[in-house]
């Protein structure tokens, strides 16, 4: 898979993507991550890629321009599943979004900044439109990585089998049961007795039974009845 995101902040980037599972992932070949700067994009010596709003309001505006020369750089090299915009306004993020855009060979992720982007770009350019919560960030830099990381991390390789992505929490509409880890006893907080019994079938049953008590305290409604 091929991720190209396009940003004016480049360097926010960088540390989500230069650590941990994302890191590993980019090393093996799983997965290629490439970050456009749009001031590279701009048409000035200014390197302005935003403006006033017409009619006026508080807050800039990405331009057209850049994004539109950026989107068509990227797209005469290789064809491109989705353009996605992410904004707070968009469809909201989850897991099954998250396995189908894992599916996918290339995808450009474009993030927005100040008080969004030109309309005509989500109108021509943009595919899908992605956010990550009902909630405000500054920018869609964080909410590209967040995203970038769900999908990632379902690719096939990229988690060793002990960490299977099979077993998160939403894979299997439940969220994940407890885990325990040593001591067993810790000043008198013990780890259930059915996880040290070595009694497969019943620590199954067990981490089942509690994946559905969590959801439904957690995620009510999730689970039909
Ligand atoms: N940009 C700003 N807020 C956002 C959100 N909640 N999701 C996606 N992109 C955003």
């Amino acid at each position: 898979m091929r991720i190209d995101i396009i940003t004016c902040l480049p360097k926010l980037l960088e540390s989500p993507f230069g650590d941990s599972i994302l890191k590993r992932a980019q090393n093996k070949g799983l997965v290629e991550i490439k970050v456009h700067d749009l001031r590279d994009f701009a048409k000035n010596r200014q390197k302005q890629v935003d403006d006033y709003a017409y009619g006026g309001g508080a807050g800039m505006v990405l331009m057209i321009e850049p994004i539109a020369d950026c989107i068509e750089h990227l797209k005469s090299g290789r064809t491109y599943d989705e353009v996605i915009y992410m904004s707070p306004d968009g469809e909201l993020l989850n897991q099954s979004l998250a396995n189908e855009l894992s599916l996918r060979k290339n995808i450009i992720i474009l993030c927005g900044h100040y008080k969004g982007v030109d309309e005509r770009v989500r109108q021509h350019y943009i595919t899908r439109e992605i956010s990550i919560g009902d909630y405000v960030l500054s920018g869609g830099e964080l909410a590209a990585a967040v995203l970038s990381d769900a999908v990632i991390r379902l690719i096939p390789g990229v988690l060793s089998d002990e960490t299977s992505a099979l077993t998160d929490s939403f894979q299997d509409g439940l969220v994940a049961p407890p885990v325990y880890t040593r001591p067993a006893e810790f000043r008198g907080m013990k780890v259930p007795d059915v996880l040290l019994s070595g009694h497969e079938k019943k620590i199954e049953a067990w981490r089942f039974e509690q994946a559905v008590k969590r959801t439904k305290q957690r995620r009510p409604g999730a689970i039909g009845e």
